[in-house]
């Protein structure tokens, strides 16, 4: 039966999104012109955010003024290709565009019934992402809020198989009383897996951290004893350096002693679609569970990650809710993949990404935000200074001299805002972290931001 909405909702919606877009359009044409961080200036603006609980309503035209006069100014330009903080991606202009029709609908993707193209496409990425990564077809799997929530939920079905083959029902018994998990990490573990380890009741004072080489690879020679109630985390991509584990090696012997192996790929996973960087990918496809992003290198928009897990029924054991009225179809129900019940439809924006970029365009986006992070090795090593890590995908770790010195050229250039980058620890040294993973970054970013870190440099006494 058609409904006709009351022509003023119309109106008023019809407005709203004008103005929406209008606002929305200035944003994306001036990003590249303006400073990365915020100036203190703006951010000190959103204090006048701050009031009571309004007691009366607002104009919502008035309202979407006042989010974009305030807020946009105090947002961090990640979008605008000079953004090279954490692992960020920029969203793709389909992505922006897909997350707009996306809002409109505005489906709760827990069920099949309640959205049947959320569900589909959620079937179809997956499918795709397997493909791409060149995982089982068997693989079940979820999207998340981010690639700890993945951690997390692989973690959760690691952790169920294992008992299970011990005779344990975790989902029923809990951990209490439970037969001991072993848990192994290298010593460059991202702090990720420790959290979605100590979620998951595991703890962290009882894993065993692996020693690791000098860009963060766990050290396949160094692996304790494994056995069957052992979950190995390994990493693809480690956020600092970029280093990949040596899977081939770590995932036969974690076989051989039936051991579950996790791969945190949150990034680095990605680097196995292009022909020129998959060799740093092999063997991660033997392993028994995945986490990624697609908010970070497939530039798909906050917040998109990704669980997959190659023993579907463990996954769906340790997930599952079920109650009378949550009535779920012969089909795969998002809502028994993950944690979360009810959830916002990811599977629009990331299926819009993928469709656009293809495998070649994903590839070339890998390839070419890799070729930029040499660009800027290159460019830091030419000016003297000292690049700590093997620049094998798109990180860079560079030192400005002693700490003190390096400290100081991070806070002046993030100050400056021609750029943003942020800094780290790395195996003793203090370094700036140079992370390329935005589509929007050209070589023309990449050289005036470079120019910048060697003037800044310079007049910090490096
Ligand atoms: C290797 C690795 N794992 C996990 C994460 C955490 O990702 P998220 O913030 O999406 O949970 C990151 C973030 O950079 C990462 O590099």
């Amino acid at each position: 039966m058609a409904m006709k909405s009351a022509p003023t909702e119309l109106s008023i919606t019809h407005d709203l999104l004008g103005l929406a877009t209008e606002r929305a359009q200035r944003y994306i044409e001036t990003i590249r012109d303006r400073r990365v961080a915020p100036s203190d200036k703006d951010v000190a603006v959103l204090s006048r955010l701050h009031e009571p609980f309004p007691n009366s309503s607002s104009d919502p035209r008035e309202v979407l003024k006042t989010l974009d006069e305030i807020g946009s100014p105090a947002t961090v330009a990640t979008t605008g290709g000079r953004y090279f903080g954490f692992v960020t991606g920029g969203s793709l202009p389909v992505v922006t565009a897909a997350n707009w029709l996306a809002g409109a609908w505005d489906q709760n993707a827990g069920l099949r019934c309640m959205s049947p193209i959320a569900a589909e496409l959620e079937d179809i990425v997956l499918r795709w992402i397997c493909e791409a990564f060149g995982l089982p077809a068997e693989c079940e799997g979820g999207l998340t809020t981010c690639a700890t929530a993945a951690n997390f939920t692989a973690l959760c079905a690691a952790r169920y198989a294992l008992l299970n083959k011990a005779g344990w029902n975790v989902v029923e018994d809990g951990l209490f009383g439970a037969p001991p998990i072993d848990v192994v990490v290298g010593a460059e573990v991202h702090a990720s897996i420790l959290k979605a380890l100590s979620l998951a009741g595991l703890g962290n004072k009882r894993v065993t951290a692996v020693e690791a080489d000098g860009q963060g690879r766990m050290r396949a020679d160094k692996l304790p004893k494994l056995n069957e109630r052992t979950i190995v985390c390994i990493q693809a991509g480690n956020v600092n350096t970029g280093a990949f584990d040596p899977a081939e090696e770590i995932c036969r012997h974690a076989r051989e002693q039936g051991a579950w192996v996790h791969v945190d790929g949150a990034f680095g996973l990605w680097a196995g679609v292009s022909p020129k960087y998959n060799h740093l990918t092999r063997g991660f496809e033997n392993a028994d569970s995945w986490a990624t992003d697609t908010h970070k290198w497939p530039n798909v928009s906050y917040d998109s990650g990704v669980v997959l897990v190659r023993d579907g029924a463990a996954l769906r054991a340790a997930m599952t809710m079920s109650a009378a009225y949550l009535t779920a179809g012969t089909r795969r129900e998002p809502m028994h993949q993950t944690p979360d019940s009810s959830r916002r439809a990811r599977g629009v924006e990331l299926w819009a990404a993928l469709k656009t970029l293809g495998r070649a365009g994903l590839a070339e986006l890998i390839e070419r935000t890799c070729a930029h992070a040499q660009t800027f090795a290159a460019g830091l090593q030419a000016a003297g200074f000292e690049v700590l890590n093997e620049v094998v995908i798109n990180q860079v770790l560079v030192s400005f001299g002693s700490g003190d010195i390096t400290r100081e050229v991070i806070r002046r250039l993030q100050e400056e805002g021609t750029c943003w980058c942020g800094g780290t620890e790395w195996q003793g040294k203090t370094a700036m972290r140079i992370s390329v993973s935005s589509w929007a970054t050209t070589e023309a970013d990449v050289q005036r931001s470079l120019a910048a870190m060697v003037r800044i440099a310079r007049e910090c006494g490096a």
